[in-house]
């Protein structure tokens, strides 16, 4: 087979009238572009790779540059279609939640956007009501209100969502001092404890918590001092991945949260908060162990800190069992809920369907905490009346098309696929996850789990070259394909990618061709 599949730049139709069919495909828009977009839309694709690498910085990556990268034009469900007419599988899109285009968000935006767009200064109904609806999907606090999640701040990425959480922490956390009339010789380090591996943002204060990012090349390369990284609960390849069941891994892995309160506290300093994913993203879909996160909830509460959920990735009903990836790993054993309910949950990428809108919900407590400092929080473009028409809309349509129910069913079925193809090679070490929120893990050896790095590359490259299906690659060990579409993929959809998944495996060549490829950047 051969290891590489040129571009296909074979035009059939002048590029105006391909691009006016995606764009009609995609969105329902007009078929005649405005004035304003004509130049934009009458470029050829090597202008458009040609302006972008002169005028854009390289540090904004390209998915799949080592197969000359794509084009895409239009969308529509969980398809998308590149500027020569190909239609791809999407199975990595988790920011179009309710699909690409889809007409009623389309519709939704396209109305407000007539109407009227401007800032959070003035009162509007969309905003005010989208708070309401936000906060509603949050179960109560069996504590009372003032820890129920019931304070809304509009944001416009996850990054500045989780960026915002660590500022409420510390604000918290500088009244409870203030109560407490703590004079100190030296000025206490407010910490926060992070997971490895984890990645929360690319603003300053985020990067300081997102060990991911440190490994990767940044300007930062390692945690400061104020920030505590304990390691992730992989129950799969993790430090303690010898463990005879969960409630032994939960044992093991929450130990270091509790140490590391132990630790900060002796030290002196304070416990800000505990920020974490109730399901790992980069570092490869890791669900922590039953009852781990309350285990590391109670030990960073009784130090005075709080619990951070960063569900950018995973909220909004992915993983098809619970709204929230935070409710996944609850003992049901236990009625008592409360123990995992965060003080700060932050959500973003799916909640616009595309449009940039982000939130953090929090308690009253903490909220009033912010608000006694005298803050005006004020950012120009969150809860605009078009953001949040679109953060009203895609709530109404995950609803109204059950498509959290469409996750946990058709994700059941993607791992039955999945585990009858891991049954067949020997490629498959690990499939785990819940719902859309999928991590078929590769290895070259089922006993020493070595990570097969160069071959997920390899197998993701040629789904796209192949077989016009888009992937994506996380984990420490860049070996974990991540499965999670758009909540409207379908059974069908499911059976192509798997299909089209095992014939990819079939297809690895020897390792010393693997590298003609070269790396995957998806
Ligand atoms: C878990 C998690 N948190 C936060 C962010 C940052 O979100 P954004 O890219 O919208 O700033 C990301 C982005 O990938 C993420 O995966």
């Amino acid at each position: 087979m051969a290891l590489f599949i040129g571009r296909r730049y074979c035009s059939k139709m002048p590029l105006a009238s391909q691009h006016q069919r995606f764009c009609c495909v995609g969105t329902g828009a007009s078929n005649q572009p405005p004035e304003s977009l004509k130049e934009a839309e009458s470029l050829a694709p090597d202008q458009v790779e040609t302006l972008r690498s002169i005028y854009m910085s390289s540090s904004c990556s390209i998915s799949y540059k080592n197969t000359g990268g794509l084009q895409i034009t239009g969308g529509r469900g969980s398809r998308l279609i590149d500027v020569y007419g190909n239609e791809y599988l999407d199975t990595r899109n988790n920011v179009a939640h309710c699909g690409h285009g889809h007409p009623e968000i389309v519709e939704a935006i396209t109305y407000q956007m007539k109407l009227l767009n401007t800032n959070s200064r003035y009162l509007h109904p969309n905003a005010s009501l989208l708070s309401q609806k936000l906060s509603n999907l949050f179960p109560s606090s069996s504590r009372g209100d003032a820890d129920s999640l019931t304070k809304v701040f509009f944001v416009n990425s996850g990054s500045e969502a989780n960026d915002l959480a660590l500022r409420l922490a510390r604000a918290y956390n500088k009244k409870q001092q203030n109560k407490l009339h703590l004079q100190k010789d030296k000025q206490p380090k407010q910490c926060i404890i992070t997971i490895d591996h984890a990645y929360h943002g690319h603003t300053l204060a985020t990067l300081d918590v997102s060990p991911y990012k440190h490994h990767q090349g940044t300007e930062i390369t390692e945690c400061p001092a104020y920030v505590k990284r304990v390691p992730y609960p992989d129950m799969y390849r993790g430090v303690h991945s010898n463990c005879k069941d969960e409630s032994e891994a939960t044992e093991q892995y929450s130990a270091y949260v509790e140490d590391a309160c132990q630790e900060i506290t002796l030290n002196g300093d304070t416990v800000n908060a505990f920020l974490m994913e109730g399901g790992m993203s980069v570092a490869g879909v890791i669900l922590p162990p039953k009852s781990y996160i309350s285990r590391c909830v109670r030990a960073v509460r009784d130090a005075g800190g709080l619990y951070i959920a960063d569900e950018v990735q995973t909220g909004f009903g992915r993983l098809g069992k619970c709204t929230w990836a935070f409710e996944y790993s609850n003992d049901d054993s236990d009625d008592d809920d409360d123990k995992v309910l965060p003080d700060i949950v932050t959500v973003g990428k799916p909640f616009g369907n595309g449009m940039p809108i982000a939130a953090v919900i929090t308690t009253p407590k903490v909220a009033s905490a912010f608000e006694s400092l005298g803050v005006e929080y004020f950012n120009t473009f969150a809860a605009s009346p078009v953001c949040c028409a679109a953060g009203l809309s895609m709530l109404h349509v995950l609803s109204k098309h059950e498509l959290q129910n469409n996750a946990l069913e058709v994700g059941s079925l993607l791992m039955k696929l999945f585990s009858e193809v891991k049954a067949r090679h020997g490629w498959i070490g690990d499939i785990r996850g819940s719902g859309f929120f999928l991590g078929i893990e590769l290895v070259r050896n089922q006993q020493t789990l070595e990570p097969a790095t160069e071959e997920t590359s390899f197998v993701c490259s040629v789904l796209k070259e192949k077989y016009r299906v888009l992937t994506s690659i996380d984990g420490f060990h860049e070996n974990v394909v991540v499965v999670k579409p758009p909540m409207v993929f379908t059974k069908e959809d499911a059976v192509e990618f798997v299909t089209c998944f095992e014939k990819c495996l079939i297809d690895l060549p020897a390792i010393d061709k693997l590298h003609q490829l070269g790396k995957t950047p998806t």
